[in-house]
């Protein structure tokens, strides 16, 4: 069975639409555990209800140690760690130990709206503010860098003129929950080739 960690920082949609697709059988994976930066999320709840094994590390304590805290929990134990609305950033023997098996959804189509500081409703009001014409989601895998891994895919939207932030937010957040799933599906199914800088799809 694959096995999945998934890490999150908030309301846990992006957590709720793994759990969903695991449980309408289009994903054929486990997840191991739901591990949280900060306590009283409604994430963490989430995966109470579901029995899923959940746990918050308290970003502030364990500061420059919190990614060694997390790798000591899930080191051989699962095969893929999901950023799911995750806003730490992950650095050290964790990165060397799961190389390209670390993903995280960013709200922009990448290399647009991303970077330090680009999460949350700022990145859909930065779209807003710059007049895009088309917006969306893009799921890659984690680096060294933030928002800087291998683009895996990536879902787009159109912006309304009438949008604001908020309107625009929830219309990527559908994508999102589309992307995620989808995108541990393919790893899941070992269906990733990476060459170079690009993950081509093996159908
Ligand atoms: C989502 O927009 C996601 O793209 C970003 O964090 C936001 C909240 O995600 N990474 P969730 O509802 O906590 O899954």
């Amino acid at each position: 069975m694959f096995k999945i960690a998934v890490l999150v920082s908030g309301g846990g949609s992006n957590l709720q639409s793994i759990i969903d697709s695991i449980e309408n059988g289009y994903l054929n994976c486990c997840v191991e555990y739901v591990i949280s930066d900060k306590k009283g999320i409604y994430a963490l709840e989430r995966a109470e209800k579901h029995n899923i094994k959940n746990m918050a590390l308290d970003k502030k304590e364990l500061g420059a140690n919190l990614s060694d805290e997390i790798l000591k929990i899930i080191d051989g134990k699962v095969d893929l760690i999901v950023l799911a609305g995750y806003l730490s950033i992950l650095k050290g023997e964790l990165l060397n130990k799961f190389k390209n098996k670390i993903i995280n959804i960013h709200p922009a189509l990448i290399p647009s709206f991303c970077g330090a500081g680009m999460y949350g409703i700022k990145v859909h009001q930065k779209a807003i503010e710059y007049g895009v014409k088309i917006a969306g989601c893009t799921v890659h895998f984690v680096d060294e860098g933030t928002d800087t891994g291998i683009i895996i895919l990536q879902k787009a939207v159109e912006v309304k003129d009438s949008d604001n932030a908020e309107e625009l937010q929830q219309r990527v957040l559908v994508q999102e929950h589309i992307a995620l799933p989808e995108a541990i599906k393919l790893i899941s199914e070992n269906r990733i080739l990476i060459e170079g800088r690009k993950a081509r799809i093996i159908n």
